[in-house]
């Protein structure tokens, strides 16, 4: 298969393509770092074709989706990675300017890259759109505003492609994790400050990112029958806290 992963300098993206190249199929990857890129390219000679581009702009991805060599080009697998949080600040103190990049980083790059490689699936009635969501779609924290709005929009619009993509072979699939360590996202986050990210995985095991390859390569390896819609998963160590209810007195003990 030839599995096009933007995002590849990094975390999950790069553990995914790791994957797939381990298990014998071709990787395109992307990313903005091209020496990173370029290393990958070196490791992977042959089975590996990079692709140097910002998701968010939508003339440059067309030029570099354009620009793929022959033995890459039918892409099977679109799996949208490239994302990310900035900021945790509530909603009336937040950097409007990160707001934007996250919308334009996590919503228009996902529709870009599925709208310029949907034509092509839809033609050989074949194809995979696995997109990367959060928990954050579903389950609001302090915080998380318009990162959390931005996945709610990859969840939501995962369904309605698979509605559109309806009597067609190509499947859907948004893969929804929670607490992940082992990536640069809480670096990105909190703009640099190695400490602040490193706090947040203190004293527990989050999932890292082999777990989300390889639910990856499973939902991508089903039989042809079998859609995964979602899938939504969190390290043991992760769950539900109780809804907020703010009181005017301290509940009885
Ligand atoms: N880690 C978590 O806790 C967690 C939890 C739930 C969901 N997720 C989601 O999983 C995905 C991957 O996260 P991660 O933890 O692996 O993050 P990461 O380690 O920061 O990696 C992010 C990757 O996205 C690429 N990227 C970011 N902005 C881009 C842009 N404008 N254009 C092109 N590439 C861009 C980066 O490459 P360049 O910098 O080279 O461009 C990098 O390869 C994201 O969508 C994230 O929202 C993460």
């Amino acid at each position: 298969m030839i599995v096009f992963v933007t995002g590849v300098t990094a975390g999950f993206g790069l553990a995914i393509a790791g994957k797939f190249l381990a298990e014998g199929h071709k990787v395109v990857g992307t990313g903005r770092r091209q020496t990173s890129l370029d290393a990958l390219k070196q490791k992977f000679d042959g089975a590996f074709h990079p692709l140097t581009f910002d998701v968010r702009d939508r003339e440059a991805a067309q030029r570099a989706i354009e620009s793929l060599p022959e033995p890459f080009r039918e892409v099977d697998i679109l799996v949208n990675n490239a994302g990310l949080a900035l900021g945790l600040e509530p909603a009336w103190k937040a950097d409007l300017a990160e707001w934007e990049t996250m919308i334009d980083t996590n919503v228009k790059g996902v529709v870009i890259c599925t709208r310029l490689l949907l034509p092509g699936m839809v033609e050989r009635n074949r194809g995979h759109i696995v997109n990367l969501g959060s928990t954050a779609a579903e389950w609001p924290y302090p915080g998380g505003n318009v990162y959390g709005g931005t996945k709610a929009f990859v969840h939501q619009f995962s369904l309605n492609l698979r509605a559109d993509l309806f009597g067609t072979a190509i499947r859907v699939t948004d893969i929804q994790p929670g607490l992940c360590g082992g990536t640069e996202f809480s670096v990105v986050r909190f703009r640099g400050d190695e400490a602040r990210a490193a706090a947040m995985y203190e004293g527990t095991q989050p999932i890292m990112p082999e777990d989300i390859a390889d639910t990856v390569l499973w939902a991508a390896t089903r039989p042809a029958h079998v859609n995964i819609n979602s899938i939504q998963m969190m390290p043991v160590s992760q769950t539900f806290g109780p809804l907020a209810v703010k009181r005017t007195t301290p509940p009885k003990a």
